[in-house]
């Protein structure tokens, strides 16, 4: 995709959000930009000619020529990508992008990531309240090796301007909602929620990311492979023109997003799916065994074995297209499926045994009150099918990160 002419908007992506390799975004003859600002507009038409002057002038001071900024508008009803437009005949550097059918800014900056031709990329609110001098802050940060580089206002220097007590609380609850939930990607930087940041292409390249409402950074930390951050401090600035757009929503999606990430990231990640899968497992055996008994009037041990068959079968399909699905994906075919469901079935007939001889262990030998008895035994079965089966059945074999 070589400069676009004024005056014309750049096509917007499709399908799922990963950050191609920069060559695939290049035309033959072009080389990559050191860097790529995203700027997500919804109605902000007051602040576009503002934003995009100081950015320019701040960025031809150290980056002329070698870098672009990237207007992505949600089809604002006040034609913010319209004046943003009529801005690209006097900024060469810029560039602008109109969504239609989809919205949200934590996709359009992925959107915006996806058509940037920069190595490194970055995000800033088209409100001012991002103060545009701090990118060269910044930019320093990633020039001394930084992959991440996050304006913060929890650091040395930060801090928020009019924000009410109300906004505070709720910001600093959040980020302490995230700290339990996700240590390890939201401790990894002291201002999680921070709209303004730069990273290195190369954390995000190939991917899969899966954004949802405002928080872009979680998902960066989250998904991408982000060695070195830097932090630098910033306060908050009172808004000029228009109104922030966050509602109560996007606090219900900041949850949203929290569980999704927990349930995909890391080894507790997949256990917690397995067990999901478990769970409902428990489900379909139930009603199966229900079905059998009182419609098709099976007797005890056929029913309890044809609906623990069924049971099994539902988990090993989830299991395989969730839980585990990361690693499927590259060992396809019926064959190796159903090798798979050998495996797995085996290990649950396996785990069923043990469950059984657990219960009565506990029970019998013990003197425990048999409902403890069968819950510790769910818990020990489950763990333990959780390890053998990602052992055994979801062995890695070449899966490619
Ligand atoms: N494309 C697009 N689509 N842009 C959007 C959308 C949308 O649905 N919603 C908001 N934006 C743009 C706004 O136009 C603005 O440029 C930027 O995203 C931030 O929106 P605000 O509504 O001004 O957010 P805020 O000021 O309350 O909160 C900001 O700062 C916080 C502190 O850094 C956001 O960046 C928060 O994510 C951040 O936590
Ligand atoms: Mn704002």
């Amino acid at each position: 995709m070589s400069i676009n002419p004024a005056n014309s908007l750049i096509s917007v992506p499709s399908g799922s959000f990963v950050v191609p390799d920069v060559t695939t975004v290049l035309s033959t003859e072009e080389r990559p930009l050191r860097f790529s600002l995203i700027i997500p507009t919804y109605k902000e038409a007051k602040n576009i000619p503002q934003i995009v002057e100081q950015l320019s002038r701040l960025l031809d001071s150290q980056l002329a020529g070698d870098y672009e900024l990237i207007v992505v508008d949600d089809n604002s009803p006040d034609d913010t990508w319209k004046v943003a437009l009529e801005l690209t005949a006097d900024y060469p550097q810029l560039q602008v992008m109109r969504r239609i059918d989809e919205r949200g800014l934590s996709t359009a900056v992925i959107r915006g990531w996806q058509v940037a031709r920069g190595e490194v990329l970055g995000v800033i609110d088209a409100d001012l309240q991002h103060p545009p001098e701090l990118l060269l802050q910044l930019w320093g940060e990633i020039q001394r090796g930084a992959d991440l580089a996050v304006a913060s206002r929890h650091v040395e220097g930060g801090g928020v301007s009019d924000w009410s007590i109300i906004r505070r609380f709720l910001s600093r609850g959040a980020q302490t909602i995230g700290l339990i939930l996700l240590p390890g990607v939201i401790g990894r930087v002291s201002d999680p929620m921070s709209g303004y940041f730069m990273v290195r292409r190369q954390c995000l390249v190939g991917r899969p990311l899966s954004p949802l409402g405002y928080k872009i950074l979680i998902e960066v930390l989250g998904r991408g492979r982000v060695p070195w951050i830097g932090e630098v401090g910033y306060v908050f600035q009172e808004r000029q023109a228009g109104e922030s757009k966050v509602t109560w929503k996007q606090y219900v999606e900041y949850l949203q997003h929290l569980l999704r990430l927990r349930l995909s990231l890391g080894p507790i990640g997949r256990f917690l799916r397995f067990g999901l899968v478990g769970f409902s497992g428990v489900f379909v055996d139930m009603t199966i065994f229900y079905l059998l008994r009182e419609q098709v009037e099976l007797g005890l041990t056929t029913s309890a074995v044809l609906s623990a068959e069924v049971a099994i079968l539902n988990n090993f399909l989830w299991n395989d297209l969730w839980t585990f699905g990361d690693i499927s994906r590259h060992q396809r075919g019926w064959r190796k499926r159903f090798k798979r469901f050998l495996k797995f079935n085996v290990i649950c007939l396996a785990g069923l045994f043990l469950n059984v001889s657990l219960v009565n262990l506990l029970f019998n030998v013990f003197g425990i009150n048999e409902y403890v008895a069968k819950l510790i035994a769910i818990a020990a079965v489950t763990v333990l099918n959780f390890w053998l089966n990602f052992k055994l059945s979801w062995r890695v074999t070449d899966v490619r990160r």
